[in-house]
């Protein structure tokens, strides 16, 4: 084949596989090591990534030492009361929350956090003039990355944004020019559920897509020259 061609059905067929099998994992996580060249492959995947002016502006801090989980657990732990007592006035949204496992931190083989330098190949960098949240863009497309190749090899992320960004720059000693993103805990799981948590939770629905997709200008969903493609994706849920 051809490196223009279109995928073959088989190819097309695992892309979206990955895509639409791929979940946010907390639970599940199995004893089992990551292997190296594993690893290394799903990072190269999320290191190959579209990055705006091609600035490439992730690192990957690789932790494995259950001191350094630990004290990240405990910056969870602080960070999630909080989110609780935002639900004082909605006392059975706040004991819901509470039933839910939002981090596999100390549980998952590796926790990984991803981060943005937006001083890379900078100050200049093209495309990044106008928008400068670009940067954190393209470190967001590394991440889809990782999580999509992992997904691949039966390797489960959950992505863990309770946290306070000072207590990751401290623990993880990330010089304050330098912004985490995101903490991912990493592991061989035992299943992906069907359906993210949070949808059979009933905390909240995956919409149609009808309903996340406007014609010509924001807000409007229906108009005749889009009629028939509207009926398309109306079927597709
Ligand atoms: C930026 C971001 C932050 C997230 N933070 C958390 C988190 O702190 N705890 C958690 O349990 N899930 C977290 N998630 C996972 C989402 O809840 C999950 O992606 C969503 O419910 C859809 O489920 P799915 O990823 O399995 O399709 C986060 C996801 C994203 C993209």
């Amino acid at each position: 084949m051809r490196p223009n061609d279109p995928f073959s059905a088989c190819e097309k067929d695992g892309l979206y596989k990955a895509i639409f099998s791929r979940r946010d994992v907390r639970s599940h996580f199995i004893n089992k090591e990551i292997p190296n060249d594993i690893l290394a492959k799903i990072l190269n995947a999320a290191h190959h990534a579209p990055s705006v002016g091609f600035s490439q502006p992730w690192n990957f801090i690789l932790i494995k030492a259950n001191e350094i989980r630990q004290q990240v657990k405990d910056s969870f732990v602080i960070e999630r009361e909080k989110s609780v007592s935002m639900l004082d006035s909605d006392k059975v949204k706040q004991k819901r929350y509470l039933s839910l496992k939002l981090e596999g931190i100390m549980d998952s083989a590796i926790n990984i956090c991803v981060t943005y330098d937006p001083t890379r190949f900078g100050p200049f960098v093209l495309g990044r003039t106008s928008i400068a949240e670009t940067g954190v863009y393209s470190v967001c497309c590394a991440i889809q990355n990782l999580w999509l190749a992992a997904r691949s090899e039966g390797i489960g992320i959950g992505w863990v944004s309770i946290l306070a960004n000072e207590d990751l720059q401290r623990i993880l000693s990330i010089p304050d020019f330098v912004r985490p993103v995101a903490y991912l805990c990493l592991g061989y799981v035992s299943e992906f559920s069907d359906k993210p948590d949070l949808e059979k939770t009933g905390w909240l629905p995956r919409m149609g897509l009808e309903e996340v997709i406007c014609f010509e200008r924001w807000g409007s969903h229906k108009t005749d020259s889009w009629k028939q493609f509207y009926e398309t994706i109306s079927k597709i849920n």
